[in-house]
């Protein structure tokens, strides 16, 4: 066990420009192939295995905060002083500890089929039944059941390749990170007072499909972070950069210039 931040198992592409890529639950850095395929000719990719998926190791703490200071430790090791962060779903609320705890550490933020809200009793109480789940059956009987949520009808019936590599990626994470992580998530914060102080560009992108995290509490994100942009991917679910990568790309990469160049 380690009460410190910790090394985290990343891979990285490109030069220049850093963008730090934070998975969801239960993911691990391969979420972004496309993304690092598509924009490391525009910047320095980096996307982390959080504590307990991947390649790191499953070690309490598990909590929202510990996440966040993991990246941080991370961008110090790699010499990046700030960076735009973005977060899918649980990556995007690691971002918004990020930004209560480091703020000076964001160039900008990508928020990407998330939401500022916590848990409510369902939530929880289904989060409690998972974890049973997790703890008699193991993490390969509740992969299926979250690949269901996470894509859109569009993607079931057109792309069974992509549906096929995403319940392979569930299905290979340890059941402490899973457990963990599904602990951290029924604690974590309410992070709709923090909307309003984020004063980074900031980039909202969700499926126009997405059950989990819905196009509403995206528009609820944009209407109180000034300045944001909002995109939305038709065709997508919850997890939109999987399912529709070039779509992604392409609006990523769009913010991400913008930044460089401005
Ligand atoms: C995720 O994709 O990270 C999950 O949907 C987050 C959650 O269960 O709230």
């Amino acid at each position: 066990m380690t009460d410190e931040p910790f090394g985290l198992a990343h891979d990285e592409a490109g030069e220049g420009f850093p963008v730090v890529l934070l998975h969801g639950f239960p993911h691990d850095h391969t979420l972004w192939a496309a993304q690092m395929a598509g924009l490391e000719g525009h910047c320095r990719v980096i996307a982390p295995d959080l504590r307990g998926f991947g390649g790191s190791v499953a070690a309490p703490p598990f909590t929202i905060d510990r996440y966040a200071d993991d990246v941080v430790a991370l961008m110090d090791r790699l010499g990046i002083e700030k960076a735009v962060i973005g977060g899918l779903s649980m990556g995007g609320y690691i971002a918004f500890s990020m930004w209560r705890r480091h703020r000076a550490r964001f160039r900008g933020l990508m928020l990407i089929d998330t939401k500022a809200g916590p848990d409510n009793d369902e939530a929880k109480k289904r989060r409690e039944q998972q974890i049973e789940v997790v703890r008699s059956e193991g993490v390969a009987v509740l992969a299926p059941r979250l690949v269901e949520a996470s894509v859109s009808a569009r993607t079931r019936e057109r792309h069974p390749d992509v549906v096929e590599r995403l319940l392979a990626m569930m299905t290979r994470q340890p059941a402490e990170g899973v457990i963990g992580a599904l602990q951290a998530m029924i604690r974590r914060a309410d992070s709709t007072p923090t909307l309003k102080t984020i004063d980074v560009p900031t980039l909202i992108i969700v499926g126009a499909e997405d059950v989990p995290t819905p196009v509403e509490d995206a528009r609820k994100m944009h209407d109180a972070i000034a300045g944001s942009t909002l995109e939305i991917i038709e065709g997508a679910g919850h997890l939109s950069n999987l399912e529709r990568p070039a779509a992604v790309n392409h609006v990523m990469s769009e913010f991400i210039g913008r930044l460089i160049y401005a």
